[in-house]
Formats: C-alpha cells, structure tokens, sequence
C-alpha cells in the first residue's frame, strides 16, 4: 500500500530537514504546507494578506485554508505513490482531515514525532539560512555553508525567513504548544506515534527515521 509519511515536530525540530533528505531516499514529493503557505502569500489577494499576516504573526492558519491546500496537492499525479507531510497535520481537526483523506486514497499514515526540548530550538531557528532555489537549509552556527550566505549546492544567495526572529519564534511555539501538543497526545493514546530523539546530528537522525520507514514498509 502506498504511503503517507507525516513529520511532527516543534518549530525547527528538523521536519523540513529530514523530510528533504526522505524525499531524496524515497523518491516521496515532500509537501511542507509552510512552503506552500509562504508562497501563497507572495500574492497581493485578499487571502495572500491574511496568510501573510498570520505567518508573520506566528500564529496557525485556518484549518479550512489548510483543508484545501492539502486535498489540491495530494491529488496531482506525483502523490500517487506516497508522500511526505512536513509541517501537516497540526490541529486535532486537520488530524480528522487527514485520516479522511488517507481513507479515500487508500494510502497508509506512518506518524513520526522529532522531538527536541525547546531549548535547544531558539539558536536554531534565528541562525537558519535557506537557499530559494534548491530548498536546502543551512544554520550559521549549526550548519553553516562552506561560503558565507550562499548556497554550497548552486551558489545562489541564502535568506533568512522573516517569521525568525526572537517574538514570532517565541509566538510559534505558543502556537505550537496549544494546538500540536494536544494533537501528539492523540496520537501517543491511540498508539500510532513512533518518536525519535531530534537532538543529534542531522545523519542520525536521519538514519533513525530511516529505520522506521524501512521497518513500516516491511510489515
Ligand atoms: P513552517 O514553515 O512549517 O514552520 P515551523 O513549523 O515553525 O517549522 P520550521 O520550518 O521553522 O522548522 P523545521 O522543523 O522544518 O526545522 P528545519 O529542518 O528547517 O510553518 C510556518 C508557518 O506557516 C506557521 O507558523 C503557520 O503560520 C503556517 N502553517 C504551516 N503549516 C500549517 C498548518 N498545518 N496549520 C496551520 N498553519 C500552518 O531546521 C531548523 C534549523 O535547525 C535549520 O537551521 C537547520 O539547519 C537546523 N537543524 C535541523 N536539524 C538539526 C539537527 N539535527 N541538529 C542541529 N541543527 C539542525
């Protein structure tokens, strides 16, 4: 059965990290709705300002915006066989959304939680520096590029995402706390979440979710 593979985590857990490096190992689209999101709100339409605006505040968008954006991606030709969610679901109600839609697409939901205490989280957060073009994510004190503020893969110039700093960051886990921790709670009660331990370099992680996957995929 095809599959769907949702990554949870607080903010800069490591879920657009690691779900880039499945996508490449798995050959899974990889759908991170902050992605998505961000670029909606490049347009200048009533719902790209509210996108926008809520972003930049930290806050969660609506579950419907959500609902939508969710069913148009699944549904194109290279979400066939399975797909990575990176940033999705969020809430208890985008959980119902998913286990409908996973319904009537006849796929699996494996569920990996990347734990990191939240700590640890702020430096990288306001440290990270992505490239645009290729989506690679660097951290200047982490994981910094080989040439300072550009891209080691395509040499293009890296960004720094507005929603990094200190009060969104700190609003992002409000956010985060209020309504994804209720949503691990009911994963972790009816027993489908698998955690791993988030606070290890990148290629351990990795080969921990790895182990996972594997291991779903053979039963
Ligand atoms: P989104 O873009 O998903 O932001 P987020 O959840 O805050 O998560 P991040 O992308 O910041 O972190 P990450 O876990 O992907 O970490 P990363 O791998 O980049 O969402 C943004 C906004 O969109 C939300 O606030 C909300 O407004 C909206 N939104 C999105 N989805 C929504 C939904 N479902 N419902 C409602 N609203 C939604 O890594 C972070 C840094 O750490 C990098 O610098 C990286 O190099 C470094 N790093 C990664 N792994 C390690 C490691 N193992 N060791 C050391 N450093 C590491």
């Amino acid at each position: 059965m095809s599959k769907i593979v949702v990554i949870i985590g607080a903010p800069g857990a490591g879920k657009g990290t690691q779900a880039r490096l499945v996508s490449e190992k798995y050959g899974y689209p990889q759908i991170s709705t902050g992605d998505i999101l961000r670029e909606m709100a490049l347009a200048d339409t009533p719902l790209g300002n509210e996108i926008r605006s809520v972003q930049a505040a930290g806050k969660l968008v609506s579950d419907e915006i959500l609902a939508q954006v969710i069913r148009e991606r699944t549904l194109q030709p290279d979400c066939e066989n399975g797909y990575i969610l990176d940033g999705y679901p969020r809430t208890i109600s985008q959980a119902h959304q998913l286990e409908e839609l996973a319904a009537q697409q006849g796929k699996d939901v494996l569920f990996v939680r990347i734990y990191v205490q939240e700590e640890a989280l702020m430096k990288r957060l306001t440290g990270r520096w992505s490239c645009k073009k290729c989506g690679e994510i660097y951290n200047i004190e982490l994981r910094p590029p080989r040439r300072d503020g550009f891209c080691d893969r395509d040499g293009e110039p890296l960004w720094h995402r507005d929603d990094d700093n200190p009060t969104s960051v700190a609003r992002r886990f409000t956010a985060y706390r209020a309504s994804t921790t209720p949503l691990i709670e009911y994963y972790r009660e009816n027993g489908s979440l698998i955690q791993i331990n988030g606070d290890q370099p990148v290629a351990d992680v990795f080969a921990e979710l790895s182990a996972v996957i594997d291991g779903a995929s053979e039963k």
